[in-house]
């Protein structure tokens, strides 16, 4: 059967970035002035979702030699850059934060009682610490994101300055995907078709896919955004800077074991060029083999690491800061997202501290919901 989606073979048809991305101004405008009409609120997610989009973003064919990168803008603002950036912040990797209550009872620094509201507006204890953290929005209230809402909005968005042709392209390529994925009876056949996938173009730059690491029977499962330099080298998520404060936050914070009590994966499973954030259509395609995933290890805690993964699971534009500090409930499953490590990885100083203390707010939540 086709369980390896191909890429498209027009690559000559594509548009010069330039060119697409006049295209996605333009469809940008016609979003949003759809929305306005038709009473929606929240324009700015939406705008924040549609930015996102990239200068080429199709789910292309083979490249053609001497073709630009496309620019990294992995770094901006408070959205998750995951991966590489390890340079400046590599030894910080060994200050692995340490819960100060590992057990479930959790404090706030309000000393607020630790409440796990299930999709409540007000999460108390990640608003608590001094508010240092540039990502935090100041408003004494988070409001609840309105996931269906958003999840149009955002579904809207994947196709929404696409040309007919490469629109059709993007849609047969998820479903493409879907249904490989769907058709995998076991993790071990789903590796073997992620492993031979090229339903993006992000199969042109890699050495190889990156599946999972860890206990296909865990009950925790930790997600990310997509692998790395030594990721891709490896073959293993969560490997370089990053992934060694990751262990840290399990093995050390949570007393898990990375290989055993664990599963950890990506929302793309081939690195990005330049460390570039993956585009929303490269996500839109590649996360149905992590819903495959997550139904096979179908694990009771999901720990979406970062923007990227949070925003994935939860169909939601809003950045982390927004979706942090409380449990999600998503098909049966909690889902408590927080903070990715490389952004852990880049504060300094107060920021630091302040950032740490949140993962670990988050951390003890996603513990006490495994009953630990
Ligand atoms: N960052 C991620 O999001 N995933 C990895 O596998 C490594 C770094
Ligand atoms: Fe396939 Fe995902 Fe790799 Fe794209 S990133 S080629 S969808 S495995």
């Amino acid at each position: 059967m086709t369980n390896t989606p191909r890429p498209a073979e027009e690559a000559g048809a594509e548009l010069h970035p330039a060119e697409e991305l006049a295209r996605l101004a333009a469809g940008l405008g016609a979003v949003l002035d759809r929305r306005r009409r038709s009473g929606h609120r929240g324009l700015p997610r939406l705008g924040a979702a549609v930015l996102e989009l990239p200068p080429a973003p199709l789910p292309a064919a083979p490249q053609a030699p001497g073709r630009p990168a496309p620019a990294s803008n992995s770094d901006r603002g408070e959205v998750t850059t995951p991966r590489g950036k390890t340079g400046e912040s590599a030894e910080r990797s060994a200050q692995v934060p340490r819960p100060a209550h590992p057990a479930p009872a959790r404090e706030t620094a309000a000393g607020a009682p630790a409440a796990r509201p299930e999709r409540s507006p007000a999460p108390t204890a990640s608003t608590a610490p001094s508010g240092t953290a540039p990502s935090e929005p100041s408003a004494p209230a988070k409001p609840a994101p309105r996931r269906s809402s958003d999840a149009a909005a955002l579904e809207a968005a994947l196709t929404a300055n696409l040309s007919e042709r490469h629109k059709a392209l993007f849609l047969a390529k998820r479903e493409e995907v879907r249904s490989a994925a769907r058709a995998a009876r076991d993790l071990g056949e789903l590796a073997e078709r992620v492993a031979a996938c090229r339903a993006c173009r992000l199969c042109e730059g890699r050495t190889q896919t990156v599946f999972s690491d860890g206990a296909a029977t865990a009950r925790v499962m930790f997600v990310g955004e997509g692998p790395g330099a030594e990721e891709d080298r490896t073959g293993v998520p969560f490997v370089g800077a990053a992934g060694q404060l990751l262990s840290g936050i399990i093995e050390k914070g949570m007393q898990l074991s990375r290989a055993n009590d664990v599963y950890i994966a990506n929302v793309v499973k081939c690195r990005p060029p330049e460390n570039r954030d993956p585009t929303p259509q490269e996500k839109a395609i590649c996360s149905a083999w992590l819903d495959r995933q997550i139904e096979l290890v179908d694990p009771a805690v999901i720990v979406p690491l970062g923007s990227h993964a949070a925003g994935r699971l939860l169909r939601s534009a809003a950045g982390i800061g927004r979706l942090r500090g409380r449990v999600h409930q998503l098909d049966g499953r909690k889902l408590v997202p927080t903070y990715h490590p490389a952004y852990v990885l880049r504060q300094s100083g107060p920021e630091l501290a302040a950032v740490k203390a949140k993962v670990w707010d988050d951390i003890r939540l996603a513990m006490a919901e495994l009953g630990l």
